[in-house]
């Protein structure tokens, strides 16, 4: 059985393994393989192993990646993988970051559903209606982080709201059900918020659910600097 070098840095330190290579074996497989038979003390995160909960996210040979849906065949170098926790977090610990400036974002850009928009609570809205559309475009978001360790904005201004919560914020804008129009308008427009995004699209690129997230950023600028103009949503 043929084997994969990996170095993992930990800390300040790279760590060197050598895997045994197996098919159709993920990143995630093979962090966990090395923890079980090499290293106990490797700590990294994961949660449903099938590319929905977005705890798994690390860097992969200087990319952001979810590693339970990234195979090692497609992703390794001349027999080599460099795995890095994700840029732009706070590390705890090895592959582990600390997710809570991500989750501080979203509270900081009003990035959850208000009750009392003005078609009511239960309004029906109709699949085909554009803006209904628009919202479903963004809508499959997990949280995982990976847009945001790609982005050079967030990486140079740690107050920017990033990707993912301005992301979030297009959908609710889009949401007729939704009342906090105006107030969660007022909280991205700013430079920190949608009007920071430099349209370098990494976060696009990344996104491992192939989200248009710097098209939902530039679609909200357009709408908060509207509502700033009129006054209105
Ligand atoms: S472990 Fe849940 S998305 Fe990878």
């Amino acid at each position: 059985m043929s084997e994969l070098a990996v170095s993992i840095l930990r800390g300040e330190e790279w760590a060197e393994y050598l895997v045994p290579l197996q098919r159709h074996q993920t990143v995630l497989d093979l962090v966990t393989w090395i923890q079980r038979h090499r290293d106990p003390s490797l700590a990294y995160r994961f949660a449903c192993r099938v590319g929905m909960c977005g705890s798994c996210a690390m860097t992969v040979n200087g990319r952001p990646r979810w590693t339970c849906r990234t195979r090692v065949e497609d992703v390794a170098e001349n027999a080599h993988l460099r795995l890095e926790p994700l840029a732009n977090f706070p590390v705890i610990k090895d592959l582990t970051v600390d997710m809570e400036p991500f989750f501080q974002q979203h509270e900081r850009a009003v990035a959850r559903f208000f009750p009392g928009g003005g078609d009511g609570d239960f309004a029906c809205v109709s699949p085909g209606s554009p803006a209904r559309q628009r919202a479903d475009a963004g809508i499959e978001c997990i949280g995982c982080g990976v847009c945001a360790a790609a982005c050079e904005t967030v990486a140079a201004f740690p107050g920017y709201l990033g990707p993912a919560a301005l992301n979030r914020v297009w959908t609710l804008v889009n949401d007729s059900r939704d009342g906090a129009g105006r107030a969660r308008l007022a909280a991205v427009a700013g430079d920190f918020g949608a009007h920071g995004c430099a349209s370098h699209q990494e976060c696009s690129e990344v996104c491992p659910k192939h989200l248009d997230l710097a098209g939902a950023i530039a679609a909200l600028k357009r709408t908060a600097f509207r509502a700033a103009l009129t006054g209105g949503r």
